[in-house]
């Protein structure tokens, strides 16, 4: 679809030609994702028809407490999880934004996904609020690595004799608070923010886009349906996050 054709349901009468202008003047830019940008990799997301909460129920298996009493079978799950991400690529939504980040000065993406796509795609200034599924973190010496053994040995443990655990933030756990003041300091200081593939809903990532606003950024939606954040937006774009990014470029 011609970028004109692109309409936008808010405020101001945006069209992706003027985010675009915008996007090459902006000094500082900030992009937030969720699940929705890794759909078009094949990736389920988490309250879709398809969610992959649907089969699995998160609240028994993605909590510290799941893993104290059967480490095993919390493994045997995100083996299960790791396995299938292995299977899928960055798509051009993800392309798009490590171009994007090539062409702005100061840009930040911040994530909710835990499947490194962005990385693979070639973004660098990232903030995994969540983890990552391909990092293991030692319950007893806290060393983090890098693994992307598949499938994983069940049950894994560090050199130091230590049983590992994904370095991932679970139920009821709190997000690292680096990240959270890396965050904050991107999204206070960005120009223009884009919010995209989010359901919205999970804190406190729901509140970046409120927050840019209120710093005086111009936020910008991507998504496929509208959201509980689409009324505070400044334009929200209905449609594919891998359709509609490559026309920023
Ligand atoms: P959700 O599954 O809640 O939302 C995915 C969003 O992506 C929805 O709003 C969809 O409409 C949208 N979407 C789907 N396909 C899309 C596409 N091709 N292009 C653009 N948008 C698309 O996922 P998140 O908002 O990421 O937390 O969920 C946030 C957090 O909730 C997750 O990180 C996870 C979960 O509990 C933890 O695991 C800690």
């Amino acid at each position: 679809m011609p970028l004109s054709e692109y309409t936008m349901h808010n405020i101001k009468e945006f069209r992706l030609q003027d985010i675009q202008e915008r996007l090459y003047k902006s000094k500082a830019v900030a992009i937030l994702t969720g699940a929705g940008i890794s759909a078009e990799s094949g990736v389920p997301t988490f309250r879709g028809k398809n969610g992959l909460w649907k089969n699995f129920r998160p609240e028994e298996l993605a909590t510290p407490e799941a893993f104290k009493q059967d480490p095993r079978l919390v493994w045997e799950w995100y083996d299960w999880r790791r396995r299938t991400l292995a299977q899928f690529k960055p798509n051009a939504a993800h392309l798009a934004i490590a171009g994007i980040e090539k062409r702005i000065k100061e840009f930040t993406l911040i994530t909710q996904n835990v499947d490194g796509l962005h990385q693979l795609a070639g973004s660098k200034n990232i903030i995994e609020l969540h983890g990552n599924i391909w990092r293991v973190r030692c319950l007893s010496c806290g060393k983090i690595t890098v693994n992307r053994v598949v499938p994983i040995k069940i049950l894994p443990f560090c050199e130091c004799g230590g049983l590992l655990r994904p370095d991932v933030v679970w139920f009821g756990e709190m997000l690292s608070d680096s990240n959270l003041t890396k965050a904050f300091v991107a999204i206070d200081n960005c120009d223009l923010m884009f919010i995209i593939g989010t359901s919205g809903i999970v804190q406190p990532a729901a509140s970046f886009a409120l927050r840019a606003k209120d710093e005086g950024a111009l936020v910008v939606e991507v998504n496929i349906e509208k959201t509980p954040l689409s009324a505070s937006m400044d334009a929200t774009f209905i449609g594919k996050a891998g359709d509609i990014l490559p026309q920023l470029l």
